[in-house]
């Protein structure tokens, strides 16, 4: 197939969305990661983005408004999902309600609800007004690598496999919507992100973390988010958390790194070992914005070098969007994490 790689003007972004009203896939910027769209009432249009992503087709896809309000034409809304409309749309979260016939049971993967999100990103905003019809679309990666934050891992993962690829450079958040629900009265959280714990509490809101954020769950646990049940975003090298005091931690990163092929993910403030060249830093240690807009790119770059056998990196605290790198990180480990004092 031939790949447009549009830049986003006004008049490419209407390109692009005839291109999803006729059915195409267009790989677009969110303000969490890319997206890769299709027309949601479209009955044959869900399975082609699981052709082109390799995704199984039991994990359903996230549909992307342009207004809040539409919703009320695509599922039966609630109160909690007015209330985080309000506070939070357009934004990084996803809430997840029961759907109406008029979304076809291949973008929910066969499950009576449905997930609603209004990205802030203006191209993303513009490309679903233009195309006048809700775009469902997952992260727009290749199933099981690192979602795409930059159109260039679009063109990595894509190119020939889509009709477009808008390039709204780099994504401002980095990690996907945090995925809310509501359950007896309380939200759960099903996926954490750009929307975090510490501003649902604020906002009055009793918050309850699906235990398949924090931990593996065994063989015989469904978890509410079906995607989480698959490892994502893991690198080809065997990446270990390490869980200790930040004296221990950096201790034990520099003794490994006398291996050859173990590399380090550290912050800039870890001058004992942040020189050394199979260091990479993650942003400041301060500033957990920036080490969430970095992540996904990072991991990536590990991928093109074979050589690399293990990543170490300190396990991060969970706190804020931190809750969200963890929860990224300990996918990409596999659920490695190793004690150390
Ligand atoms: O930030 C994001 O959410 C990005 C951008 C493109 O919007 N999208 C994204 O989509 O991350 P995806 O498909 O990679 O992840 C969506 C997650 C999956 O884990 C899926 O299982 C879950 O949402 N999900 C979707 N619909 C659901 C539903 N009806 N019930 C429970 N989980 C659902
Ligand atoms: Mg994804």
């Amino acid at each position: 197939m031939d790949t447009k790689v549009l830049k986003p003007s006004d008049e490419n972004i209407k390109l692009a969305a005839d291109i999803i009203v006729n059915g195409g896939l267009v790989a677009f910027p969110t303000e969490t990661v890319y997206g890769l769209g299709v027309n949601a009432l479209l009955n044959d249009g869900a399975p082609k983005v699981y052709m082109a992503k390799g995704r199984p087709s039991d994990n359903p896809l996230i549909i992307h408004l342009s207004d809040s309000k539409d919703a009320e034409m695509y599922c039966h809304t609630n109160e909690a999902y007015y209330k985080i409309a309000d506070l939070f749309m357009p934004g990084p979260v996803t809430f997840i309600l029961p759907k109406k016939d008029i979304i076809p049971s291949c973008v929910t993967g066969g499950l009576d609800t449905v997930a609603v999100r209004v990205p802030a990103n203006p191209i993303a905003n513009k490309l679903i007004s233009y195309a006048g019809v809700p775009i469902a679309a997952p992260s727009a990666n290749l199933s099981g690598r690192p979602s795409t934050t930059t159109a260039d891992h679009c063109i990595a993962d894509l190119f020939g496999k889509v009709d477009a690829i808008i390039d709204g450079g780099e994504c401002e958040i980095g990690l996907e919507s945090t995925i809310l629900t509501e359950k007896d009265g309380k939200l759960k959280l099903l996926r954490p992100g750009g929307v975090t714990v510490e501003m649902l509490e604020k906002a009055g809101f009793e918050v309850d973390i699906d235990k398949a954020v924090l931990s593996k769950l065994s063989d015989n646990e469904k978890p509410l988010a079906p995607g989480m049940k698959y490892r994502h975003y893991a690198p080809i090298a065997q990446v270990t958390l390490l869980d200790g005091t930040y004296n221990a931690v950096l201790d034990y990163m520099l003794n490994a790194l006398d291996d050859n092929d173990t590399y380090v993910l550290c912050f800039e403030e870890d001058i004992v070992i942040n020189k050394h060249k199979r260091a990479i830093i993650i942003g400041s240690n301060k500033d957990k914005s920036q080490q969430a807009h970095k992540l996904f790119a990072v991991l990536r770059d590990l991928d093109e070098n074979p050589q690399i056998k293990r990543v170490l990196a300190k396990l991060p605290s969970t706190d804020g969007i931190g809750l969200a790198i963890f929860n990224r990180l300990l996918k990409a480990s596999g659920y490695n994490i190793l004690k150390i004092d």
